[in-house]
C-alpha cells in the first residue's frame, strides 16, 4: 500500500538544506569507462573498491543525504568495514539509498538522431526487490538532444509519459522516483535555445505526471541547468545561468514538489558548484522547493583521479571537498575550491 507521508518524508530528507545526492549509479559500461580512464581494468571487484572508497568516505554524511547505486552495487558490500552491505553502512551514516531502475536509452525508431529510455518491463516487481534491499528511492533518466529540427515532439512525449509510468510504480512501492529529463549540453546551441528546450521537456513531464496521477510531494526533480550549448561561440556567464535556469523552474515546475537536485551533466565541477551556488544565492527566497545536486561526475571526477586505483584518503580527501562545496552552494555561499 502507498504510504503517502512516507514518501513525502523521504522526498524532503532527500532534498534537505545542506545536503545533496550522490549520483554513483554508473552502468557497468559506463563505470568501465571513468576506470580505463585512469588506466583501472574494469571487473566487478574493481568497480566494489572504487564504490567502496566513495562510499565509506568519512564524514560524507554532512553534506549528502542520498546516494544512487546501480544493481550490481547495492548488492555489493564494503571492502573494509567487516563486509557490510553497502545499503546497511549507508543507512548506519543516516544516508538513504536510491537505485537507479531505467535500462538505458535506445534509439527512438523512426527518430535516428534520438533517444528513448527504456526499463518499464518488470519494474513494477524490480521495486519490490529493491525496497527490500533497502532502496527508498529510485532514478530514470530521459534524455533530450537539441539539434536543429530536434527534439521531437515524438521524444518529449514518449519520454515524459516513461517517467510518469516510472513515477507512479515508484510511488506504488513507496520508493521515491527521482524525475530526471536532461536536456543535453553537447552542440552549437545558445542559452535561450537550451530555455526554450527546457521549458518545453519540463512542461510536457508535469503534465504527464499530473495525468498519471503521481503526487508530487513524493518526487525529486532532477532537470538540467540552463546553460549554453558546449560548442556555442558564446558561453552565457554564471549570472546568466542562474537567471534562466530559475525563470525556466519558476515557469514550469509546480509549488508541491519538494526538492529539484541538479545533475551536472558534464558541466566542469567548478561550473557546476558556481552555478548551483549563484541560483541560491540570488533567488533562494523565492524558490518554494529546496534547490541542491545530485551530480555524478561533477562529485566524483576529482575523486577517481586523485584515487587512480589505490590511493584512498586522496579519493576521499577529493571527494568530501566537493561534496562541502556544494553543500555551501545550497545556502548560495560557495567559495572556489580549484
Ligand atoms: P552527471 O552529474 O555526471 O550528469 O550525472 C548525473 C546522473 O545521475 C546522470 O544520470
Amino acid at each position: 500500500m502507498m504510504d503517502v507521508e512516507q514518501l513525502k518524508n523521504t522526498a524532503k530528507i532527500m532534498v534537505e538544506k545542506g545536503k545533496g545526492i550522490l549520483a554513483a549509479d554508473e552502468s557497468s559500461p559506463t563505470c568501465t569507462k571513468r576506470l580505463s580512464s585512469i588506466g583501472v581494468k574494469s571487473t566487478s571487484e574493481s568497480r566494489n573498491e572504487y564504490r567502496d572508497m566513495l562510499l565509506t568516505t568519512d564524514g560524507l554524511e554532512d553534506y549528502i543525504s542520498g546516494v544512487i547505486l546501480f544493481d550490481e552495487t547495492i548488492k555489493q558490500s564494503t571492502t573494509c568495514n567487516d563486509n557490510t552491505p553497502f545499503v546497511e553502512y549507508l543507512q548506519s551514516k543516516g544516508i538513504i539509498s536510491g537505485i537507479k531502475v531505467d535500462t538505458g536509452a535506445k534509439s527512438l525508431a523512426h527518430f535516428k538522431d534520438e533517444k528513448i529510455t527504456e526499463g518499464l518491463d518488470g519494474l513494477r516487481e524490480r521495486l519490490i526487490e529493491y525496497y527490500k534491499l533497502g532502496a527508498r528511492f529510485a532514478k530514470w533518466r530521459a534524455v533530450i538532444t537539441i539539434g536543429d529540427t530536434l527534439p521531437s515532439d515524438a521524444c518529449l512525449y514518449g519520454n515524459a509519459h516513461a517517467l510518469a509510468r516510472y513515477a507512479a510504480l515508484c510511488q506504488e512501492s513507496n520508493i521515491v522516483p527521482i524525475i530526471e529529463p536532461e536536456v543535453l549540453m553537447e552542440g552549437p546551441h545558445t542559452i535561450e535555445t537550451c530555455y526554450e528546450v527546457s521549458k518545453r521537456a519540463l512542461n510536457i513531464v508535469f503534465q504527464q505526471l499530473v495525468l498519471n496521477h503521481v503526487m508530487l510531494e513524493g518526487i525529486v526533480l532532477k532537470p538540467n541547468m540552463v546553460i549554453s550549448g558546449s560548442n556555442c561561440s558564446v558561453q552565457a556567464d554564471v549570472e546568466r545561468v542562474a537567471e534562466m535556469t530559475f525563470k525556466c523552474l519558476k515557469e514550469n515546475v509546480p509549488l508541491e514538489v519538494p526538492g529539484i537536485a541538479f545533475l551536472s551533466g558534464g558541466q566542469s565541477s567548478d561550473d557546476a558548484t558556481a552555478h548551483l551556488s549563484k541560483i541560491n544565492e540570488n533567488y533562494l527566497e523565492d524558490m518554494p522547493w529546496n534547490v541542491t545536486f545530485s551530480y555524478g561526475r561533477a562529485l566524483q571526477n576529482d575523486a577517481l583521479n586523485a584515487w587512480s586505483g589505490s590511493n584512498r584518503l586522496a579519493g576521499q580527501e577529493a571527494l568530501i571537498k566537493r561534496a562541502n562545496a556544494n553543500s555551501k552552494a545550497t545556502f548560495g555561499k560557495a567559495i572556489n575550491i580549484s
